[in-house]
């Protein structure tokens, strides 16, 4: 089934005059989605991944190029046994399942964070996913997965540190821009937009060196609740934003 559905005119969604090239979102909310449904907390995981089916469409239907999601992050293995399971389960299975159609629909998949985390099955598909998709350019997708923005900033500084040592770099070369290439988003660039859903106003360590000037948009939306309408709200707060970027305006 193709992912942009022909009925995809009769959706209000126009694109709007200055898209971001970049939109991340930190995808908030599953459990209470199910809390007041009376449902178990992976019934909201589980529709969690049909509004992330919902919002790659989005995206391609508003030409973003680059779309990244914060569907794990470090802190969350904290979690109940239980709820790890589900929602790595959840991964394995949409890993399977969706992503040779994320594939033949222009789709090229990165992921960043700790993958060493998870089991090797999902380690083999996560990278078979990155291989397979690699030559496709419609739209870029990073999946944040066991992701936290401290230890990546951290591991790059340790990367930069050992390049010195072996004389692989001179210190007057650490640059903004050099310390950039040893962070786990190296050649994607630094998000425009960041969406949060849930109502919850923070970034959860969620691409902290990159964020420095990303205008920040928290919906109230649960994100099982997500669709191209909210997208679309998010991108038109987005338009109506004045980035300066320190600069004074003209
Ligand atoms: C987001 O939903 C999914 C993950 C963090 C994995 P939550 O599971 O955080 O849902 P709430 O915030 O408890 O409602
Ligand atoms: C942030 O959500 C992480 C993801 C959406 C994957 P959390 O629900 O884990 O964040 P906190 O705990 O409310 O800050
Ligand atoms: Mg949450």
């Amino acid at each position: 089934m193709p992912l942009i559905p022909a009925e995809a005119h009769l959706i209000n969604t126009e694109p709007c005059a200055a898209p971001p090239r970049h939109v991340a979102i930190i995808m908030d909310g599953n459990g209470r989605w199910a809390a007041a449904r009376h449902l178990p907390r992976v019934a909201g995981h589980r529709e969690g991944a049909r509004a992330v089916r919902r919002t790659i469409e989005a995206a391609m239907r508003q030409k973003i190029d680059w779309l990244t999601i914060y569907a794990f992050s470090s802190e969350n293995w904290r979690r109940p046994a239980g709820e790890v399971l589900d929602l790595t389960g959840l991964l394995r299975q949409y890993l399977r399942t969706e992503i040779a159609e994320l594939g033949s629909n222009g789709v090229r998949m990165r992921f960043i964070g700790d993958r060493d985390r998870f089991d090797e099955g999902i380690q083999k598909d996560l990278a078979k996913a990155e291989a397979d998709t690699a030559g496709n350019k419609r739209l870029n997708l990073t999946v944040a997965l066991s992701y936290g923005a401290r230890a990546e900033i951290l591991a790059a500084a340790r990367g930069m540190a050992d390049a010195v040592a072996a004389g692989k770099l001179a210190r007057s070369d650490l640059t903004e821009e050099t310390f950039g290439r040893f962070l786990s988003t190296d050649g994607i660039p630094d998000p425009d937009l960041i969406i949060r859903t849930s109502g919850e106003q923070r970034l959860s360590n969620f691409l902290l060196w990159q964020a420095a000037y990303a205008e920040l948009v928290f919906l109230d939306v649960l994100w099982p609740d997500f669709d191209a309408q909210h997208f679309a709200a998010a991108l038109a707060a987005f338009a109506g934003r004045e980035r300066r970027f320190g600069a004074r305006p003209a």
